[in-house]
């Protein structure tokens, strides 16, 4: 065969001394290379990534490795986390981190434990990840203690059982902790779950129900969801973010069981957003609350922060996560445009110089029918990472330069309280005035507050909340500038610091508080999020920046990796 000739008669072939040495050389950097792959499987996507797509920052030239011993101080609190709760409260949804009670609040399935598998998988914590594996292939889906909230139940529980199906897929998970058909029992239980949450969308325009009775099938309301419209039980009324934040796990589900009908009920659940007949003056951006059954919204409120934000985040997401292909691809992406631009003019409020602080800093307010409130929820700094991303994706540079000076503004509410921790809610005087800001501060320790740092805290407590250091590793990933790593080590030494307590890590009831001691300063409760999301997103930045990338990666609102879909 003419091929093997040339094979034969190649350079190679014709000197045998330099053909052993290649040989040599070959088989020793193979082994080498197979080494470092044993000694950390984590580091590797597997070639997922979807051609042309490079968001993560390019030249780091050795900068990007990890971080060893901050990435293992992190691993470290994931471990008190997980160990606290396995020998205390292990199948409760959450633990109690102060006194070691649990709690039972997300329908007894074992939040905690389905929540942070993805976090076990990506810090390699196997042994951990192993006993969480056997509790979640006994749950039983078809039973739910309590009323269940769809939105809830679809980001921490079906993202958290899909991620653990896509970072095995791609091999993340190794074989003698979850085997195949472990694997196909857990996307059955992923099944199971999507569809006694289907009756939620049973509706007119396809919305959810803000609760469901999995005995019944039927949708419910609460008092914290009653319309203004129509004050009765069969007109609830919700924010944006409970309509428009189960696409991108319903569009998994999608590829993975070849079921078209789950990305079709998202697609019409936020369909009266996407495509609202009720034009608000800013494009892109909604009005809320919104009556589930006509798809009318019965409030004038418009904002990014809680209740609206992963609404936004969604938009964005999904144009990275299906392939361009997909339909309405292009228009979610002008919706999250326009809408970050909106918030940009219409939000975005400078702080005015305060008496001992001379630094002005951006941040988010809301709109409230036709009262700007200079008001910012932490919920709300997950919008810099976010808008970041955008700005790498769509090439828009303005967006990128708005997103780093939201963050510097998130990092402010940090470096300015006693803990170095962030509070809840927080208010500024604006620089240019909106005639009547709505905000002013009023006792004395605002006013103290405002004159340190031109801010003050509205509602003082830390509650394990991830949304800033989550914009720190985007922003560390896609600018590569080593700063944003700094800060989110400043933000975790201060958890470290401030949180930790005998059974977990507990919420601060103050941040401006470093007087009281132990129990005093706490409030007995950590949300699966903090090892679903906070935890996760601090461990990623100090990892070596090859591990998740951005590139083949994105991350639900919970914090759980999917797979681009090429
Ligand atoms: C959860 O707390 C209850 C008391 O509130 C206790 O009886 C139960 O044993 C606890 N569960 C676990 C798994 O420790």
């Amino acid at each position: 065969m003419p091929g093997f000739r040339r094979w034969g008669k190649s350079k190679l072939g014709r000197n045998p001394e330099s053909s052993f040495k290649l040989l040599a050389a070959i088989i020793v950097i193979t082994l080498y290379l197979l080494f470092k792959e044993f000694q950390n499987p984590t580091i590797r996507d597997r070639g997922t990534s979807r051609p042309g797509v490079q968001i993560q920052h390019a030249q780091w030239n050795g900068t990007g490795k990890a971080h060893e011993s901050r990435a293992e101080s992190v691993r470290d609190a994931m471990r008190h986390t997980f160990w606290r709760y396995r020998e205390n409260a292990w199948g409760c949804d959450d633990i109690l981190p102060v006194s070691g009670g649990n709690s039972t609040s997300r329908n007894g399935w074992g939040a905690f434990i389905v929540d942070s598998a993805s976090t076990l998988v990506l810090m390699g914590l196997w042994d951990e990840l192993a006993l969480s594996l056997d509790h979640i292939l006994a749950i039983d889906f078809t039973q739910a203690k309590d009323l269940v909230d769809p939105f809830e139940t679809t980001i921490r529980y079906l993202g958290g059982l899909l991620s653990i199906v896509e970072l095995y897929d791609v091999g993340l998970v190794p074989e003698h902790i979850l085997q195949r058909e472990a694997r196909h029992v857990i996307l059955g239980h992923a099944v199971t779950l999507a569809e006694k949450l289907a009756p939620a969308y049973d509706t007119p325009k396809g919305m959810p129900w803000p609760r469901l009775d999995f005995d019944t099938g039927q949708g419910e309301s609460t008092p914290a969801f009653r319309s203004r419209n129509d004050g009765e039980q069969n007109h609830p009324a919700i924010g944006p973010a409970r309509t428009g934040s189960s696409i991108l796990e319903h569009r998994v589900l999608t590829r993975l069981t070849g079921d078209a009908t789950y990305t079709q009920k998202s697609t019409s659940a936020w369909a009266p957003l996407v495509w609202s007949k009720w034009k608000t003056p800013w494009a892109g951006m909604v009005d809320a609350p919104i009556d589930i059954m006509t798809g009318e919204p019965v409030g004038r409120q418009r904002h990014w922060d809680g209740g609206h934000d992963s609404y936004y985040e969604y938009l964005l997401k999904m144009t990275l996560l299906a392939p361009p292909s997909d339909p309405h691809i292009d228009l979610y992406k002008k919706r999250f445009t326009d809408a970050a631009f909106s918030l940009r003019s219409h939000l975005s409020s400078r702080s005015a110089p305060a008496a001992e602080h001379y630094m002005q800093h951006l941040f988010i307010g809301r709109q409230n029918d036709r009262r700007y409130e200079n008001h910012q929820g932490h919920l709300a700094c997950f919008a810099p990472g976010t808008i970041l991303l955008a700005s790498k994706y769509y090439h828009q540079p303005y967006l990128r330069t708005f997103a780093l000076a939201l963050l510097e503004g998130c990092r402010h509410t940090y470096t300015s309280t006693p803990t170095k921790i962030g509070p809840e809610t927080w208010s500024w005087v604006p620089k240019f005035s909106y005639d009547d800001p709505l905000f002013v501060p009023e006792t004395a320790r605002q006013k103290t507050e405002a004159r340190a740092s031109g801010i003050w805290a509205r509602e003082p407590a830390y509650k394990g909340r991830p949304e800033y250091v989550e914009s720190l590793f985007y922003a560390w990933r896609i600018t590569g500038e080593p700063r944003y790593r700094d800060w989110a080590w400043e933000a975790f030494s201060a958890m470290e610091k401030h949180c930790k307590a005998p059974f977990g890590y507990a919420q601060l009831a103050d941040v401006y508080d470093v007087q009281s001691e132990g129990g005093e300063k706490w409030v007995d409760v950590q949300e699966s999020f903090w090892a679903a999301e906070t935890l996760k997103y601090l461990w990623l930045t100090f990892a070596d920046v090859e591990v998740a990338s951005l590139d083949s990666w994105v991350f639900t609102t919970e914090g759980h990796p999917f797979r681009m879909i090429r």
